[in-house]
């Protein structure tokens, strides 16, 4: 069995100091519950002596899920952060005080105006203090790869003899690189295991280069025990090592690592868009694991190949971090494999003779419209008689939709078909987008929860398409739902439909 890699989840605390996504008790705590159902072995979760609100927040979230999970809180190396971090999470079961010192030249003369050895003291001293509260302490060196070696390694001498149980290696500005990242933390473990080997090494990357998952996983194969992280990456300025490039790189290469971690992989998906909506902060489409395109494949050569085989281009499977399973974007590119998979997953046959004419039908389309949805390929067979249904399942359709959003009484009708059965269903809501899911969820009768909802605008200017991505949940698992229109509420509403329209084609 390989060695185990203790994962820090450090959404709340490094994640929330992004401008912008700070957050309130409720939300801080609907997310330290999301997050441990990823099974992190550690969570930090605010910096407790910055403000009431975030002592608060730690005490609450010690509360709620201290019991389950080893809970910390960050500090200065002065007493008081010490004392408000120890009374913020005393009530977990399995409490850690992190300390952050500076140990880089810039921090110590600069910032700390003071004399290399008047820092250790004061990180030696602060360890101490933090243990008589506690038998966990974290010590973090500021700015590590850009400190020099061995003045780092009389610091962590002291910090260990004062107490500290975990050592962590910060590139604080993201100014490491993979290759030297992994050797300076291979000579500081070869020490730190001869010194005391119950101490772990931890990293903790930033992105300002990109490198922080690069330099993140260089730390792990050369020694590192444990890895700091955020969901999809967020943090100060360009954000931290995200935990889901980190975990799924190690699953993919748990040989090469020489480690596993024990993170409830399938819980990474939803947990990425949960923080993405709750904090305000969009994953980027090409994000590696968790971004809307992780799995979409447009190219006709790869979408040929994966049909034929899935791991022609397929590394991993989307299910294994709970994605929605892989999908064919048709476009003008998409070939004819392609084109015809996608109209037989809805349940039509074409005879081999027009299957010319009506895929230059859909080339035309796909010129005009850049992405075709299942709503698009329902609307082109309407009336064509030369295209079969094949099968016994019939799907939904927008016929007719109205939105009033004027007053406070945001509503929204929809009249869809399904075959030979047609429904007209009419709601209010909270604004008009609710009130239009309202009406389609009461229209199809499923019990659905909206997990995301996202408009892009494709162009420029007032005559630009409107793009509109859902997600939805029904009986644990998730489906997308996408559509492309020049009005933004048609097209939320048809990518919608599409969403439960995969439902019912994936239905036995
Ligand atoms: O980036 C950094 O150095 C930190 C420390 C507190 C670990 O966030
Ligand atoms: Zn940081």
């Amino acid at each position: 069995m390989s060695r185990k890699i203790y994962v820090f989840d450090t959404t709340l605390r490094d994640g929330e100091q992004v401008p912008g996504a700070k957050l309130n008790l409720e939300e801080k705590l609907d997310i330290a519950v999301q997050i441990a159902k990823c099974k992190v072995d550690m969570m930090e979760v605010g910096f407790p002596s910055s403000s009431q609100g975030d002592f608060e927040a730690v005490k609450a979230i010690s509360k709620k899920i201290g019991q389950d999970i080893c809970i910390a809180a960050l500090g200065r190396a002065v007493e008081s952060d010490i004392d408000s971090i120890y009374q913020s999470i005393r009530d977990a079961q399995n409490p850690l005080i992190h300390i952050v010192l500076g140990s880089s030249e810039v921090h110590v003369a600069k910032k700390f105006r003071k004399t290399p050895e008047q820092v250790i003291e004061m990180g030696a001293a602060a360890v101490k203090y933090a243990k008589k509260y506690l038998p966990q302490v974290q010590y973090s060196l500021e700015d590590a790869s850009r400190s020099d070696f061995e003045y780092m390694w009389k610091t962590i001498e002291a910090v260990v003899k004062a107490g500290a149980t975990i050592i962590n290696i910060p590139d604080t500005v993201g100014f490491a690189v993979p290759e030297q990242f992994g050797q300076l933390i291979y000579r500081m473990n070869d020490r730190l295991k001869n010194l005391d080997p119950k101490v772990l090494l931890s990293v903790h990357c930033h992105n300002d280069t990109g490198l922080a998952t690069a330099n993140t996983l260089a730390a792990v194969r050369n020694g590192a025990d444990k890895v700091e992280c955020t969901i999809n990456g967020i943090g100060e300025r360009a954000g931290n090592t995200s935990l889901e490039e980190v975990v799924m790189g190690i699953k993919l290469h748990e040989d090469y690592y020489g480690g596993h971690t024990t993170i409830e992989t399938r819980k990474i998906y939803e947990t990425s868009r949960m923080v993405s909506a709750t904090m305000g902060l969009d994953v980027q489409v090409n994000k590696a694991i968790t971004g809307e395109n992780a799995f979409a494949h447009s190219s006709g050569i790869h979408q040929d190949g994966l049909l034929k085989s899935k791991d022609v281009y397929e590394i991993m499977d989307p299910q294994t971090v709970g994605a929605p399973p892989m999908e064919i974007v048709l476009t003008a590119r998409s070939g004819r494999h392609a084109f015809l998979h996608v109209i037989n997953r809805l349940g039509f046959e074409i005879q081999e003779e027009h299957v010319p004419e009506i895929f230059q039908k859909f080339l035309s389309m796909a010129d005009q419209k850049k992405e075709i949805y299942d709503n698009d390929i329902l609307d082109l067979f309407e009336n064509c008689t030369n295209v079969k249904s094949i099968s016994c399942k019939e799907l939904w359709k927008l016929e007719e939709y109205q939105i009033m959003a004027t007053g406070t009484l945001p509503t929204a009708t929809v009249k869809l078909v399904k075959g030979k059965k047609e429904v007209v269903t009419s709601n209010t809501g909270s604004g008009v987008i609710d009130a239009l899911y309202s009406s389609i969820i009461d229209a199809v009768q499923y019990s659905i929860e909206l997990i995301d909802y996202r408009i892009h605008n494709l162009g420029r200017g007032k005559g630009s398409l409107g793009k509109v991505t859902t997600q939805i949940r029904y009986q644990d698992k998730m489906y997308y739902g996408k559509a492309i229109e020049q009005d933004v509420m048609k097209a939320s509403a048809l990518a919608f439909i599409n969403a439960v329209n995969k439902i019912i084609l994936e239905e036995e």
